[in-house]
């Protein structure tokens, strides 16, 4: 495997307040119809589309989510100085003052600012002066990777100590069959890309990955012939929903996505609220019985497979598509009171779809009656966190019962008595913690619960608005 050129760049966490503890109480959720901030994986993607269009781009509700504020940071060192001057504005101050004042019960923190950019088109991304800090994203150093593949320079992409620890040869691997340079450090970042003329490739990836996908992709896009992708289970389409929207020639279904050379010019999309974030309201309101509505969400079908396999377990949830952004469909998700839940089994064809999702799931099924499979989940060891591990050991450090079979997780339904659990610096476990706390026997004392900033800003303000009782002490 090659080594990096640049073992000097190191890791350096960024961008994290102090831990916080949060103390969450079993609560009474009121229900009530709310929204969530934009969605990361989209927005990363359009901001990287944003940036290297042939013109003017108005991305609306971009959310001011700790990730996509590395991907901001990130492309405003490539671009020139005027498009520099509006990413760094915006990652500066993602939520004006005047928002973050503004509280009410529907809207406890604002969407995101809009932002307005001209691109010059890939021709014009410039060399960055130093590395490029990735921050907790995988999906900005993976996506990176793969616009900057074509990039004639060398680039240095870093990233903190979580992202530091996860796989990167997985997208380094089809952008060297490519013909651009790309070392790792023994498998893991800093990545380094030195981007050249590149050739269109088939590439068949190994695990389901639409970071990975996203990646060559974006490379295909620059390449000469055509780039094919072959996934062993379909994985989030964003990237070529929004390169269909722009009237790229890409072909896609299922498993499958085909794409050829193609410059974009600009374009004006509102970011739709993230599915994946509305998955922890929607939880909260299963588990505590309330109604719920959460407006103005990406339905993405890519993205809401949680939604069946909550219903296996009894719930019952509605969701109507009300119009398209980008080619994103987007419209209300309803959660209306249900009876006891009851364990499932999510077999390895079904979990990549409901990849971040499966900590709310686990808190869940913790609290349903009999027994919830969790099979093949071997990539949870290596998102933000090793999740099977950590889930393991929340759910019965809080008094519930779950066990490893190998990559199986298996949690049984036994509730969940309270206690202290830690989020190790990853957002999903931060945020899966507080709502299984809302239906717990007793509190759970949540450390590290500022990790939810990564993809939910205001998460805390909107739980508590919606009847959540909750004491944050630093
Ligand atoms: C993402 C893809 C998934 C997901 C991550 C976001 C994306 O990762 O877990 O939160 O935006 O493409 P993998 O590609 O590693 O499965």
């Amino acid at each position: 495997m090659p080594s990096s050129p640049c073992a000097s760049a190191g890791s350096s966490p960024s961008g994290w307040r102090e831990p916080v503890r949060a103390i969450v109480h079993p609560s009474v959720f009121g229900g009530g119809v709310v929204s969530v901030p934009g969605d990361k994986s989209i927005a990363h993607r359009w901001l990287i589309l944003g940036a290297t269009a042939l013109g003017e781009c108005e991305l609306r509700g971009l959310p001011g989510s700790l990730d996509v504020l590395a991907t901001a940071t990130c492309l405003a060192a490539l671009v020139g100085e005027e498009a520099r001057r509006v990413l760094d504005g915006w990652a500066s101050d993602p939520f004006p003052q005047a928002d973050r004042d503004r509280s009410t019960a529907n809207d406890p923190r604002p969407r995101g600012r809009d932002l307005v950019l001209a691109g010059h088109g890939r021709a014009a991304l410039d060399a960055a002066k130093d590395p490029l800090d990735c921050s907790n994203s995988g999906t900005t150093m993976r996506l990176l990777a793969g616009l900057l593949a074509a990039a004639p320079f060398e680039t240095v992409l870093r990233g903190d100590a979580s992202l530091t620890a996860r796989p990167m040869e997985r997208v380094a691997d089809p952008l060297r069959a490519m013909g651009a340079e790309v070392w790792t450090t023994d498998g893991h970042p800093p990545v380094v890309v030195r981007g050249g003329p590149l050739r269109g490739i088939e590439h068949r990836t190994v695990v389901p990955s639409a970071q990975v996908k996203s990646a060559v992709l974006l490379a295909g896009l620059a390449a000469e012939g055509s780039t094919t992708l072959r996934e062993p289970v379909p994985t989030r389409d964003h990237t070529e929903r929004a390169l269909a929207a722009l009237g790229a020639p890409v072909e896609f279904e299922p498993g499958l996505a085909t794409v050829r050379a193609f410059e974009h010019e600009g374009f004006a999309a509102a970011v739709p609220g993230d599915v994946s974030s509305a998955a922890f309201l929607v939880a909260a309101a299963v588990l505590t019985g309330g109604a719920l509505a959460i407006q103005d969400v990406g339905l993405n079908p890519t993205r809401t497979r949680f939604v069946r396999v909550l219903e296996r377990m009894g719930a019952s949830v509605g969701s109507r598509i009300e119009r398209v952004e980008l080619g994103e469909p987007v419209g209300t998700l309803e959660v209306e009171p249900g009876p006891r839940l009851a364990g499932t089994t999510i077999d390895a064809r079904e979990l990549p779809l409901v990849i971040d999702e499966v900590p709310v799931l686990a808190m869940v099924a913790a609290h349903a009656s009999g027994q919830t499979r969790f099979e093949g989940g071997a990539e949870l060891r290596v998102k933000e966190s090793d999740r099977l591990a950590g889930l393991v050991e929340a759910i019965r450090g809080l008094g519930g019962d779950a066990a490893l079979e190998g990559d199986d997780l298996i949690v049984g339904g036994s509730g969940l008595a309270g206690g202290e659990a830690e989020a190790r610096g990853d957002h999903r476990m931060a945020m899966a913690l507080a709502v299984a706390a809302l239906a717990a026997r007793g509190p759970v004392a949540v450390d590290g619960i500022e990790a939810a900033e990564i993809s939910f800003p205001g998460f805390e303000e909107l739980l508590v608005a919606l009847g959540a009782r909750i004491e944050v002490s630093a």
